[in-house]
């Protein structure tokens, strides 16, 4: 069996959050194990994976076209599989298959495991493939003994948990991720050991509401603390918080552990209660207010962003001035903005239909909002012109003879340098601004006494 499997090559395709790239990785790793090759575009494949988003509609849409245009590679090689995984296959589930006839197979994020077998039986007789759909929920699925194919470099994306707990009544997430499930801290701890002596030393946790992370005893802040000590790691983020377990001792482990960085993305939503409310997000503007003011306290530079998302139903002309008004009270760093996208499902739906907001409002909503989140990153960029930070170069810039990497704050920054500086770490003054990047030069000095 492997060996007939050793001869087939997979192309994946990923669409979406930093989970479903990690999940790339993990279809790639649990393929790779079993004898497949991993190939880097569709024409080389006998597999073909379109590992899907759901998160609104645009996204949708986008992957719908991109697996019709990868049908025309079934006319070349007419046994290829194509295989549509992630949260819209699970969404979509026996309709996609109906829709686009030629994709033989639909996959859930809780199946990955069983992705070989279904591939196989696929491929086992081509003239009589049926189209497959595994769309089952694995509550006890904890990815134990899988190994993501991570790509080589010093950072890396690790998901910590799968699923979300909550029902935000805009969010799809909870119907096709299922419930939260955690790996356990042991796990979590060895496979940070394995991958510093990979030479990761950036790493970044990952978790639909991260932070309500339990498992054995160990919560997110003892995690954290784990993680962070563990001996090569220089460099710890984490994604996405939820408000409501941004807790003092997490804040406390935050400031305290040197390799934890100085930077949040701290989801709100919106700046209005009845909005936060009938959304279920579980917090108000008050609240989430004391909560960064915590986070300030303890950790003055840090540097904080958000999603906003803008015409949820209901929402009135006044309250999306209150979001505007959280806006020039936070004065976040960056904000990932969106409109209100309708989800099949999802509890938004059940609103009265007179609620739901003209599209152009909601694009007039959208613009302002993002005019105000940029002028405001653009101001406090401005300010920091002068520093000079620790920055981890990740790849080419877009200009020759550029490189690009990020601060421990979570700022991009570009500056002259090779492409061999990729991976290191190095001390570059920020020396301009565009607004939302910085350019900037290297300084001699070791990076290990960064400062401002
Ligand atoms: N807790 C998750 C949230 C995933 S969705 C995390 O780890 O980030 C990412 C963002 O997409 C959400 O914070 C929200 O701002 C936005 N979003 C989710 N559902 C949406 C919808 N139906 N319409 C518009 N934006 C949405
Ligand atoms: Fe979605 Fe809310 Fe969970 S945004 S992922 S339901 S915390």
């Amino acid at each position: 069996m492997l060996q007939n499997a050793s001869a087939k090559r997979v192309y994946v395709e990923t669409y979406g959050c930093q989970m479903n790239v990690s999940d790339g990785e993990l279809m790639e790793g649990i393929l790779a194990a079993r004898g497949y090759t991993i190939v880097e575009n569709p024409e080389e494949a006998d597999v073909v994976l379109v590992n899907t988003c759901a998160i609104r509609e645009h996204a949708e849409r986008r992957v719908l076209g991109r697996v019709s245009q990868l049908n025309g590679l079934k006319r070349e090689n007419p046994d290829l599989v194509i295989g549509v995984t992630g949260c819209m296959a699970q969404r979509m589930g026996d309709d996609l298959l109906e829709k686009a006839p030629f994709v033989d197979l639909v996959m859930g994020p809780d199946s990955y495991r069983s992705l070989p077998q279904a591939i196989r039986g696929l491929d086992d007789k081509p003239q009589e493939r049926k189209q497959l759909a595994v769309l089952a929920f694995h509550s006890e699925e904890n990815y134990k003994g899988l190994e993501q194919r991570r790509s080589e470099g010093p950072s890396a994306w690790l998901p910590i948990q799968r699923g979300c707990n909550h029902r935000c009544t805009f969010c799809i997430v909870p119907y096709v991720r299922g419930p939260e499930k955690n790996r356990g801290p042991r796990d979590i701890v060895e496979e940070v050991r394995g991958l510093v002596k990979d030479g990761v030393s950036e790493l970044t946790l990952l978790g639909q509401t991260v932070n309500s992370y339990s498992s054995e005893g160990i919560d997110f802040p003892d995690l954290l603390r784990e993680v962070a000590r563990v001996h090569g790691i220089r460099r710890v983020r984490f994604t996405s918080p939820h408000p409501i377990d941004v807790t003092p001792r997490l804040v406390e482990v935050m400031a305290a552990e040197d390799a934890v960085c100085e930077q949040l993305h701290l989801p709100a939503q919106s700046g209005n209660n009845r909005t936060l409310r009938r959304m279920l997000r579980r917090y108000t503007v008050e609240q989430l207010l004391e909560k960064i003011e915590m986070v300030r306290d303890a950790i003055p530079d840090i540097a904080l962003s958000t999603d906003i998302i803008v015409a949820f139903p209901g929402e009135t002309e006044d309250e999306f001035q209150d979001t505007l008004e959280l806006m020039h009270t936070v004065r976040f760093d960056d904000a990932f903005t969106y409109k209100y996208s309708l989800r099949e499902g999802t509890p938004a739906t059940r609103l009265p239909e007179e609620d739901f907001i003209p599209p152009d409002e909601a694009q007039a909503r959208l613009e302002q909002l993002i005019d105000v989140s940029r002028r405001i990153q653009a101001e406090i960029n401005q300010d920091e012109v002068g520093r000079i930070e620790e920055v981890l170069i990740e790849k080419c810039g877009r200009h020759k003879g550029q490189v690009l990497g990020r601060t421990r704050r979570n700022k991009v920054v570009v500056f002259d340098g090779d492409p061999t500086l990729i991976g290191e770490y190095r001390r570059i003054q920020l020396e301009r601004t565009t607004g939302a990047t910085f350019i900037g030069a290297e300084r001699l000095g070791s990076v290990g006494a960064v400062g401002v």
